[in-house]
């Protein structure tokens, strides 16, 4: 088991390039599933979520190459084969094949999927949608299953704006026979990136980014090259170890409008921040101010932001009130913040945040990803060492964390045993 052992107290200088979005190489290479050609995708970050993505395509059949350029996605001699719990369950994002295996294929039957634990996290929505395309759904066993000899484009409309529900049903549209509208859709970046990939497929679809989505099916998609954009939610981790350490850090390959919720936050905390094209610097201004936040859909913040700003307003001057909206269980960090001195009061769906002085280093594991980026940046200001433990958990979404902050002056090794 793998652990990050940080020695806090370093402020973090330098400059730091921020890696392609989890969220957006995820359904774009579960997408490469409905075209028979080759896609080269780009700048896909290096993460172990992506490399379960990677694993379960390659069971479905599809040739992944990887050089220079990118990684070379040839899905021609896919197969809708079933999906075991033991693939799903490593990763809830597992169910993005569902749409693309079912409008290509014509049925697809998976396990139900898994994921961090951070909430029920059902998949009504997207079953709903693929109904409304004309699919019948079976669940049975712990297995879902879904068929239909054509998919034909509907109105649906999303009782919650769901990203992974509204991803797999733009990619199931895409190949239904006429028209499908989604309303209430997700608004996030990386359905905007998902869209401009299955155009550049051949696709037509538009709105994306807005709350309709107009998807006219087309009968085959060919290929495409395409660049994942950068992760915002990577950003405005760094964002935070920037501010946190009161320092002065530059982070490129960013998409200021996408962390456009973050970055008013942050400065509502007093930090100061500075857009430069596709560059932000971040610097400490010595005081960290309390503020209040509740996570909601974009462009609201973030709930994958939520913990990361938890550990900055355990060090604010004042009280914060977190209160998270999205899901019903992503306060896992709580528990461990507390160890390091922290001082958080729960109150179902709200977290109460008396800022202190310091944070004290002490043992704590990562109970999931965002909590686990959330420990990291209360090690880099507690006093003396903190030893995280699960660190397999961080690797899913952020590369080789402590070899970035390294290179910005952390005191962060990765040690095993
Ligand atoms: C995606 C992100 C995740 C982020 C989340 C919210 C990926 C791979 N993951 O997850 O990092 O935290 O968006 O921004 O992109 N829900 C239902 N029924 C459904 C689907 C969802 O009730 O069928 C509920 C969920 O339980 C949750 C809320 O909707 O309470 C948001 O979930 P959703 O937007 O679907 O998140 P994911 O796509 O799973």
């Amino acid at each position: 088991m793998e652990k990050f052992i940080i020695m806090g107290g370093n402020r973090l200088e330098g400059k730091i390039r921020v890696s392609g979005a989890k969220n957006a190489a995820l359904p774009i290479l579960a997408a490469s599933l409905l075209s028979p050609g080759t896609n080269l995708i780009q700048d896909v970050p290096n993460l172990k979520d992506v490399a379960v993505m990677k694993n379960l395509l390659e069971y479905l059949g599809v040739k992944i190459t990887s050089d220079q350029q990118g990684i070379k996605v040839d899905a021609q001699r896919a197969a809708s084969l079933e999906v075991n719990e033991e693939i799903m369950r490593k990763m809830r994002a597992s169910n993005l094949v569902m749409g693309p295996l079912l409008a290509r294929f014509g049925q697809v039957r998976v396990s139900y999927p898994g994921g961090c634990a951070i909430g029920s996290r059902p998949m009504d929505l997207h079953l709903k949608g693929f109904i409304a395309l004309g699919a019948k759904i079976t669940e049975k066993y712990g297995y879902i299953k879904a068929e239909a000899k054509e998919l034909t484009g509907s109105e649906i409309h999303l009782d919650f704006p769901s990203v992974g529900a509204t991803e797999n049903i733009m990619m199931a549209a895409a190949l239904a026979r006429g028209k499908t509208v989604i309303r209430n859709a997700a608004k996030e970046p990386e359905i905007v990136d998902l869209q401009n990939y299955l155009n550049g497929m051949g696709a037509r679809i538009k709105g994306a980014g807005t709350d309709t989505i107009k998807v006219e099916g087309v009968s085959e998609l060919g290929s495409t090259t395409h660049a994942v954009i950068p992760d915002r939610i990577e950003t405005g981790t760094h964002m935070i170890a920037a501010a946190i350490t009161q320092g002065d850090v530059t982070i490129s390959n960013v998409i200021p409008e996408h962390v456009e919720p973050i970055v008013a936050k942050l400065k509502e905390a007093g930090v100061k921040v500075t857009d430069m094209d596709n560059q932000i610097r971040v610097q400490g201004t010595g005081c960290i101010k309390a503020v209040d936040l509740k996570t909601m859909p974009y462009p609201g913040l973030p709930t994958d932001m939520q913990s990361p700003m938890m550990t900055l307003l355990t060090v604010a001057k004042g009280t914060s009130v977190i209160s998270e909206s999205i899901f019903e269980n992503r306060f896992k960090q709580v528990d461990e913040l507390r160890r390091m001195g922290a001082n958080i009061k729960l109150e179902g769906r709200a977290a109460i945040v008396k800022g202190t002085e310091k944070l004290s280093g002490a043992f704590v594991e990562a109970p999931d990803l965002r909590a686990g980026a959330a420990l990291v940046l209360a090690g880099l200001v507690a006093e003396d060492a903190t030893v995280i433990e699960n660190v397999h958990h961080i690797d899913r979404g952020y590369e080789r964390l402590e070899v970035k902050y390294s290179s910005l002056g952390a005191r962060i090794i990765r040690v095993n045993n």
